[in-house]
Formats: C-alpha cells, sequence, structure tokens
C-alpha cells in the first residue's frame, strides 16, 4: 500500500541526514513499527511520510501513485496524524477541540463523544483542554487522530506517558482499527509496544533502518533461544538455564533425568535484547 523508496532528510541545508536512504513497504491493513533510541529518525520519516515535512529526496508511492502527485487535500483527508507532542486548543474544551477538527474534513467523521469515551475522557468532555493533565492531553491527541476515520493512520509514541491501563486501552483501539481495515504506521521506542502491537518492525538507528522483520522472525533470526530448569537441591530451590544449539538438547535431556525438576521454561529473547545485539545501542 505504502512505498517509500530511498528517503533522505536533513533539517539544515547541509549532509547532516536525520533520515538517511530509508526505504520499507507498508501492506495494506498492518501495523508498521519504527523501533529506535531518541533521535534515531522515528518522528522525522512519519513527518515526510504524513506531509508535514517536505520530501526532499527519494519517493513515497501510495497505491501505486505517487505521493508528489496527489492533491494535499484528498490525502490529509484520508490520513489521520498522532503527534508526538499532542496539540490541544487550551482554550477549547475536549468536546469543541473535537468538533473544530471535524470540520476541516471533506468526509465522514466520528461522532466526538463517542472517541473522547473511547479514550477515556467522556466525563471530561466539558473541561477546557488547558486544564486537562498531561496523559488526558495525549489521550485528546489521540482521539483527534482517528476523528476522520481515517485509512492510514500514523501514531508517533502513542503510550508514551501513560499508565499502564491507559496504555493498554489505547493499544486495544490501534487494535480494533487495524481489524477494521486501518493501516497503521507507528513509532515507539517501547520494545513492548513494538512486540505487541507491530506486525512489522524496522529497527532505526542514526536515520538508518538496520533491520526489518516481523518480531518472530528478528527474535528466530539474531536470538538465542533457551530453556531454564528450576530444581530442588537438598530443600533449596536452584535455576539451570540451557541453549538451543549444539549439544546443549541433549545436555538438557540429561539434566532433566537425573534432578528434581519443579518448573521448565522456554525463554525467547527480548526484542530489545536483539535491538542491542545489531545495532550496538540501547532503546533509550
Ligand atoms: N526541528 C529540528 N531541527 C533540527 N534538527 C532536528 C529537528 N527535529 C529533529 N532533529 C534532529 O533530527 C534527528 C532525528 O530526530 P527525530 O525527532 O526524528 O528522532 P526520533 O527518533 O523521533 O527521537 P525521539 O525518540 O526522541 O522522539 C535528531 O538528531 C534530532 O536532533
Ligand atoms: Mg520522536
Amino acid at each position: 500500500m505504502i512505498d517509500v523508496k530511498n528517503i533522505y532528510y536533513a533539517y539544515h541545508q547541509d549532509d547532516k541526514y536525520a533520515v538517511k536512504d530509508v526505504s520499507f513497504h507498508i501492506e495494506s491493513g498492518e501495523i508498521f513499527g519504527f523501533l529506535g533510541p531518541s533521535g534515531a529518525g522515528k518522528s522525522t520519516t512519519q513527518g515526510i511520510l504524513a506531509g508535514l515535512l517536505e520530501l526532499q529526496k527519494g519517493e513515497i508511492v501510495i497505491d501505486g501513485q505517487s505521493r508528489k502527485g496527489m492533491p494535499d487535500k484528498a490525502f490529509f483527508n484520508r490520513i489521520g496524524v498522532g503527534f508526538e507532542i499532542p496539540n490541544v486548543y487550551k482554550k477549547l474544551t475536549g468536546l469543541d477541540n473535537l468538533k473544530f477538527h471535524a470540520r476541516l474534513y471533506d468526509r465522514e467523521t466520528e461522532d466526538p463523544m463517542k472517541i473522547l469515551d473511547w479514550v477515556g475522557l467522556a466525563d471530561s468532555a466539558k473541561i477546557k483542554a488547558g486544564s486537562y493533565s498531561k496523559g488526558m492531553k495525549q489521550r485528546l491527541g489521540f482521539a483527534r487522530s482517528m476523528l476522520n476515520k481515517p485509512d492510514i493512520w500514523f501514531l508517533d509514541e502513542p503510550t508514551m506517558g501513560l499508565d499502564p491501563n491507559t496504555a493498554n486501552s489505547i493499544k486495544k483501539l490501534v487494535k480494533r482499527k487495524q481489524a477494521e481495515g486501518t493501516t497503521i504506521f507507528l513509532t515507539t521506542h517501547n520494545m513492548f509496544v513494538a512486540d505487541e502491537l507491530c506486525d512489522r518492525v524496522g529497527f532505526i538507528v542514526d536515520g538508518k533502518i538496520e533491520a526489518l522483520d516481523t518480531p518472530k522472525n528478528l527474535k528466530l533470526k539474531y536470538g538465542q533461544p533457551s530453556v531454564t530448569v528450576e530444581h530442588l537441591v537438598d530443600g533449596v530451590l536452584k535455576a539451570e538455564t540451557f541453549g538451543m544449539a549444539g549439544d546443549d538438547k541433549a545436555k538438557l535431556q540429561d539434566f532433566i533425568g537425573k534432578h528434581d525438576v519443579k518448573t521448565i521454561h522456554s525463554g525467547e529473547p527480548s526484542l530489545e535484547e536483539i535491538f542491542v545485539k545489531l545495532t550496538g545501542r540501547v532503546l533509550e
């Protein structure tokens, strides 16, 4: 659905690129994620895709049509953009914020009250957004981004700074929209969000994609699966971990046969471990 071909972006007119030769493809109806540390180029890429930053170099093709030849109005009508820092009008109530934005679209929009309810803001609908907490503003921004029932939804760190319950309800909404056919581009530096939500993940560091695959494949390809066996020794629970390569399996079988085994857990590496291994960087 979306083909991104060799895009570059420099904030200043120099060769310090925030995004360097980035190419990827997003399938229709998939959640495609960018995982990377601060300053990696995630928001810059989203800005270019959403048309907020100029496409300086490279090409973006949507449904076979070059983005460059596409009228902005038609494109903006079909996308939703959730910003890293939510843009809310502080003097308007939450409800009026949404009503105002709904008028900017030339297509059917959601009932503002309904989406405020989805994001847990129904009770605060008539309160000025300026007095909302940080998390409430973020949820309002998130609600705004889905007002026009977007076909393509860009979400920049959608759960950052939210408490676990609220983050979960946001993740559920993202999944629900995907089930309804929405194509989603999501950026995060949270490996749990990437693992849980994304069909495919691109690792991005210093403006470059270092790896790209499903979370499962990345773990299978680059991680070392292991099995941890808990066993009793003189009434004390101990743990032993085995790899799965070479003669490790035989060692595991031998160990199980000779010990008073209580639990066996298979462990798969986390996306963060793979990220560190492939990029030499941590997700901060
Ligand atoms: N408005 C700007 N002017 C100049 N440089 C910028 C600007 N915005 C971002 N940059 C630089 O571009 C690079 C990529 O930034 P970007 O915001 O895309 O990263 P990010 O992956 O979204 O990071 P974060 O996780 O902190 O949101 C960084 O080196 C950053 O300092
Ligand atoms: Mg960012």
